[in-house]
């Protein structure tokens, strides 16, 4: 075979080889199952229209659709996720699977998982995807698995119950369709956001909720239709966002950007700073009133915000004030301190509370996966525990250990 994508002599199999053993290296696929799956699936066959260079890469998207503001809508997920999320969904020969998003080539890779014996549902909000997944999926010889036009926050009862439900699109909450639709055993694993932040979270069934196995960090195109999330997105001044999902928050724009422009108070916690998405994590869920932070380029090169809000940074707010996390190098152990900058009437006691919590993760939960998770669907209960995360079908709390 040759490559008819990129105008190279390379051949897809040695692309597909070389990914593969990438991954592997990498720890994205650990199971020879999975490996032989990413073998067997000719996955440029499912983006013809891309260079094989961006096919095979291990963590570039493939942009599929985009809105009318230029955002992508759907995307063929990075190979290096797939292989993550595949792994953490551990499904074996002969299992019903569905799949919410689709694209056809991670539906290509579960019916190999599945095998002859098994099932593949994949289901998309949007007629174009699901035509333009059934046509790849056919043109690479997996007539088998079943695509459907459906809004997947209703799951899929007519195929039910799923061994696996797998979603590839970015969840806010976790519908009843979801966990009814799974089997006794099964398991559902779901890319959730909690203020701006996502992870591939593996749930196995916990009486009438969810407990999670595993997580990993995760970025999706968000999830359209009666599941889209409840957040809200505040323009502070030109480059200057705070984002947050929890209706309790109070924004208020005109304070909080008065308050950038309030003289900057540093505290440095005198605890180690690193796994930054794991503290991310940790503080987005423990920060009593979390929002997170984003800033442009151009604003963090005049010095208003420190770097660390380039890719978005939980940050505690108060009516008029705000604090985020920084680091500096720490010499004494070559690796970094963290430490919080706090601006506003506040700042004191934002960056106290900011503190403790740093302090709080890395004496105690400072490692890889220390948090479970759990949903638990239905009503709310009053008052709501101060570590729950509020959802329109029920709660998600964290507890690190
Ligand atoms: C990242 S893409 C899916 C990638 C795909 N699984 C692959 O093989 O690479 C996310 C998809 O989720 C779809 N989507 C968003 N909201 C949805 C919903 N409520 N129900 C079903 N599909 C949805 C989008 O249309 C988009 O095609």
């Amino acid at each position: 075979m040759t490559a008819i994508h990129d105008g190279t002599d390379r051949d897809p199999d040695a692309w597909r080889a070389d990914m593969i053993r990438a991954l592997r290296d990498q720890n994205a696929i650990t199971s020879d199952s999975v490996a032989a799956a990413f073998a067997a699936v000719p996955r440029h066959r499912f983006a013809p229209e891309a260079p094989l260079e961006a096919v095979y890469d291990l963590h570039r998207i493939v942009p599929v659709k985009k809105d009318e503001n230029g955002l992508n809508v759907s995307v063929m997920s990075a190979a290096h996720l797939q292989g993550v999320m595949l792994e953490q969904a551990d499904v074996t020969p002969g299992m019903n699977v569905l799949e919410i998003g689709s694209g056809g080539v991670n539906a290509a890779y579960l019916q190999e998982l599945v095998g002859s014996d098994g099932e593949v549902t994949t289901v998309d909000i949007d007629r174009d995807i699901v035509d333009r997944a059934r046509r790849c999926l056919d043109e690479a010889g997996y007539r088998q698995v079943k695509t459907v036009l459906a809004d997947g926050e209703r799951g899929f009862p007519d195929g039910a119950p799923f061994d696996r439900i797998i979603v590839t699109a970015a969840a806010w909450d976790i519908p009843p369709s979801w966990i009814d639709g799974l089997t006794e055993k099964g398991s559902l694993v779901v890319p959730l956001t909690v203020c701006g932040t996502t992870r591939s979270i593996a749930f196995d069934r916990d009486g009438a909720g969810l407990l999670s196995r595993s997580y990993r960090l995760a970025h999706f195109v968000p999830m359209q239709g009666g599941g889209a999330a409840e957040e809200r997105k505040v323009l502070l001044r030109e480059g200057v966002v705070v984002q947050t999902d929890d209706m309790r928050v109070p924004l208020n724009a005109q304070a909080l950007n008065r308050a950038l422009d309030a003289p900057r108070l540093v505290r440095w916690s005198g605890a180690a700073w690193d796994l930054p998405d794991e503290l991310d994590l940790y503080l987005t869920l423990n920060l009593p009133q979390a929002v997170r932070l984003h800033a442009a380029k151009d604003v963090i090169e005049k010095g208003l915000v420190a770097p660390a809000v380039q890719f978005g940074v939980p940050a505690l707010v108060s009516e008029d004030s705000l604090a985020y996390r920084t680091r500096r190098d720490n010499e004494d152990t070559g690796g970094f301190e963290s430490g919080v900058i706090a601006h506003g009437p506040q700042a004191e006691a934002l960056a106290d509370q900011y503190a403790t919590l740093l302090r709080r993760w890395a004496e105690h939960h400072r490692r890889r996966g220390a948090a479970t998770f759990r949903y638990l669907p239905g009503p709310a209960p009053s008052p709501l525990p101060q570590d729950a995360v509020l959802r329109r079908h029920g709660i998600v709390t964290a507890s690190w250990t």
